[in-house]
């Protein structure tokens, strides 16, 4: 089994994550992790002065904690990409490829010259000799955004990827035999939901309500500054018995657009795969520290919701930071690329 001696870099809206791992895939050892808070980017996300305010952090980051590796992995944001699951024909590799194409176009809404395509086929074909696809279609200039961000930093862009296809990583396809599970990533602005069965991507959705969006209400309703609201959202969150339940009344509309979408998801997935119905629910990224969230969310859709922490199963160091740990669902994305193979 090759070793693990890439960084997994996650370049989030409110901050910037980096993961060294050692060992192996089935063994992985921690080395050194951090993150950081990411540069405010008014105007053009692909300026050079953007994409050096970005590099900028990067290496900072980098010396703070520090990692020596220099082959790094990232992930493109979910809600920046075309991800569908399609139903195809079995077909030869040659034939797939021009089948893909005609696939994409019917869905993707920009040329095709203007996006990179990749598929990957899930599970066996039915009895009707068709099987499901999952296509992913991101634009070349998101593709090129990152990539220049990443030379900027002085890092080598290894294994380029989608956020879910990290998250699924670390959460859920270490475990072999996971019962067919729902993550739901929730970070600053975006929310994604995926769908994972067989140890295989599902299903994707992403959704532009995130932990900013949560805050806002609160800073609405109660008539706060934005940052004193988020320390508001960050204490009291869902719990009704904080402060007579006002900040979780000014959070429950927002977060319900989340849980209606979540309801939504798995509603239609019963549909298409009554057979695979979701077990349980993995909530990460950082909003998934909401106190209250996890009862809230088993109460609204009745099924088992667990918080993912991205470091089990790693070789923890016995001076294994505090914050680290306290942090650990903020950490999935990244670990999920640290512990990608080269060329896996
Ligand atoms: N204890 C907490 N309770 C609720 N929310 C929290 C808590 N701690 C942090 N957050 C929120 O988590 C968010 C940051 O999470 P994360 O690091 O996953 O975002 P990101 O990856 O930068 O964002 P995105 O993926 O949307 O671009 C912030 O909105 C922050 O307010
Ligand atoms: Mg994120």
């Amino acid at each position: 089994m090759p070793a693990l001696d890439h960084i997994g870099l996650d370049i989030g809206t409110h901050s910037i994550k980096a993961v060294q791992l050692s060992g192996s895939f089935n063994g992985p050892v921690f080395v050194a992790a951090g993150q950081i808070q990411a540069p405010q980017i008014s105007g053009d996300p692909n300026s050079n002065e953007s994409i050096d305010k970005i590099a900028d952090a990067i290496k900072k980051l980098r010396s703070e904690v520090r990692i020596t590796k220099d082959k790094a992995n990232t992930a493109l944001p979910e809600s920046q990409i075309f991800t569908r699951v399609v139903e195809m024909p079995l077909l030869s590799q040659k034939e797939m490829q021009n089948a893909i194409v005609w696939e994409a176009e019917q869905y993707v809404p920009v040329p095709m010259t203007e996006v990179k395509l990749d598929w990957q086929v899930l599970g066996e074909a039915n009895p009707q000799g068709r099987v499901e696809v999952l296509l992913v279609a991101a634009p070349i200039a998101l593709v090129n955004r990152y990539l220049a961000i990443l030379k900027k930093a002085d890092l080598v862009p290894m294994g380029l990827e989608t956020e879910i296809t990290s998250v699924a990583r670390a959460l859920v396809q270490r475990v072999s035999g996971a019962p067919t599970t729902m993550v739901v990533s929730i970070g600053a602005s975006t929310t994604d939901l995926s769908i994972i069965r067989s140890g295989k991507i599902s299903l994707t959705r992403s959704i532009a309500t995130g932990g900013i969006a949560l805050a806002r209400g609160v800073a609405q309703e109660l008539g706060f500054e934005l940052d004193q609201a988020t320390e508001y959202m960050k204490t009291y969150g869902l719990d009704p018995n904080s402060l007579e339940g006002k900040v979780m009344q000014a959070i429950k509309p927002i977060f319900d657009v989340i849980v209606n979408e979540i309801r939504r998801v798995l509603a239609y997935y019963l549909s298409k795969h009554p057979d695979a119905p979701v077990k349980r629910i993995i909530v990460t990224g950082g909003t998934a520290k909401l106190p209250g969230l996890v009862i809230y969310l088993a109460e609204a859709l009745g099924l088992e919701v667990q918080v993912g922490n991205p470091w089990e199963g790693i070789s923890l160091p016995s001076n294994f930071s505090q914050k680290l740990n306290e942090e650990a669902t903020s950490y999935a994305v990244a670990v999920g690329l640290a512990l990608k193979q080269a060329g896996g």
